[in-house]
């Protein structure tokens, strides 16, 4: 297994590029089981969750494979015989499987799927996908283990989400896109990725009005309307926050390419107020820092506010800010793993219950700390730039499944790190 070694950094300087957002690109490629022909999409990151979903759809009569030449565009075929039935090992490896089943409802109305995996942060349950589309028609057969869906008659509904649940609002969308009649959805999510499936859908053919807000209304297509599109997946925020995090937290003065400060909004504003020079253009954002961070308090929250994916960046400047920080996470309560390894390296964090206290201390030291996640992999390397000595991250496949290069897009901008074998 591979681990990553950074060492002590800084100061950061130069340019940084923001490659294509994994929360994206793998529900845009399940878009794909729509319409049979050859759909394209570039500005695909190349992580190893696009790999895992490729297998996926493969086995579901979509041929994913890159473009001729191109690392950054995926062709997908579409043979027209799509199966409802994945293998197990094609879904159990990461949570945006479950995407498939709205999808798959629209267009072979049955499903039988296993229940999805991905990053252990607790109970990630899906009855707001099930009560949603059960509103439209579907009969579901589940168990602890499995979902079994059907729909005879799958039909527009009047539905409102009692949370803003990326998933939900994604499979209904999906689901309500060769429905009969209309589907009105309130209180859908709004994050930028859920906003560019359902662009990449109205290219395609379907009829989505909302898009980007929260009452999404989707008047049903006949099946077989939608056509192939070609299209670039959004920058990927969170990642962009990572390179941001960095130079906040060892200084320096970065161009982050491609950054969305539209859709960064409520991170930009932290940032500032701990003390990060935040300039924004319509090309990317500029970080400027040198010196301490100041402590500030923060909640996770849905789209628009501070992502529960950009937390374990955030805890980790709070580790090394002046005063006392606290970070409340609202959407997923298990997700603190990586404060007993960030303690390793001589963090002061307390949790209780969704509520992490930091104190700021004045230095980190290196150690040997493992990636329990996607996030918080990528939040211990940016610490691992800032602890004194060398830090050694082993678990580093969590991080492949998000980050395109890492390491690489590190070391360009001045960063002291490697990878080994
Ligand atoms: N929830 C329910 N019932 C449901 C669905 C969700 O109770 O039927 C709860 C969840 O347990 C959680 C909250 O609602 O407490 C939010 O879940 P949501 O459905 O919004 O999240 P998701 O679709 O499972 C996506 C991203 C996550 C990201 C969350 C929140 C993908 C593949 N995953 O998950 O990304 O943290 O939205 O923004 O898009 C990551 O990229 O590292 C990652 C974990």
């Amino acid at each position: 297994m591979d681990r990553i070694v950074a060492h002590q950094s800084g100061p950061l300087a130069g340019e940084v590029i923001v490659p294509g957002a994994k929360n994206s690109v793998l529900k845009l490629m399940v878009a794909s089981l729509y319409a049979e022909g050859e759909h394209r999409l570039t500005n695909v990151p190349g992580i190893s969750d696009v790999l895992t979903m490729g297998a996926l759809l493969g086995s579901l009569g979509v041929q994913v494979g890159f473009a001729e030449g191109r690392h950054d565009e995926l062709v997908l075929s579409n043979s027209g015989d799509i199966a409802w039935n994945p293998p197990p090992e094609n879904v159990e490896s990461i949570r945006a499987s479950i995407n498939v089943l709205g999808p798959l409802i629209a267009r072979c109305r049955r499903v039988r799927l296993d229940m999805p995996g991905g990053d252990d942060f607790g109970d990630r349950p899906i009855d707001m996908h099930i009560a949603g589309l059960t509103a439209m028609g579907v009969e579901f057969d589940t168990d602890a283990t499995h979902i079994e869906a059907r729909a005879e008659n799958l039909h527009g509904a009047e539905i409102a989400l009692d949370f803003p649940s990326v998933g939900a609002t994604e499979n209904i969308v999906c689901a309500a896109v060769h429905a009969d009649g209309r589907t009105v959805l309130r209180n859908a999510a709004r994050e930028p990725e859920v906003a560019d499936l359902c662009q990449l859908l109205v290219e395609m053919g379907a009829r989505i009005d909302g898009i980007g807000t929260s009452v999404l209304t989707i008047d049903g297509v006949e099946a077989g309307s939608l056509h192939p599109v070609s299209h670039a997946v959004v920058n990927d925020r969170i990642q962009a926050a990572t390179y941001m995090s960095a130079v906040a937290m060892v200084g320096g003065d970065v161009f982050v390419r491609g950054a969305r400060a539209d859709h960064m909004e409520m991170f930009l504003r932290k940032l500032s107020e701990m003390g990060v020079d935040v300039g924004a253009d319509p090309t990317g954002v500029r970080v400027r820092c040198n010196g301490r961070l100041r402590a500030v308090d923060v909640q996770t929250l849905p789209y628009p506010g501070v992502a529960t994916d950009y937390k374990p960046l955030m805890v980790t400047l709070l580790a090394m800010a002046d005063g006392i920080g606290v970070m409340t996470e609202n959407l997923y309560p298990g997700r603190f793993r990586y404060v007993e390894e960030l303690s390793k390296l001589g963090a002061d964090i307390r949790t209780d219950g969704h509520h992490a206290v930091v104190h700021g201390v004045d230095r980190l030291r290196g150690a040997a700390v493992v990636a329990p996640d996607i996030r918080a992999g990528a939040a211990l390397v940016v610490a691992g730039l800032a602890a004194e000595g060398r830090t050694i991250i082993s678990g580093v496949e969590h991080i492949d499944r998000g980050y395109d290069d890492l390491v690489g897009r590190l070391a360009a901008i001045g960063a002291t790190i490697e990878r080994s074998a």
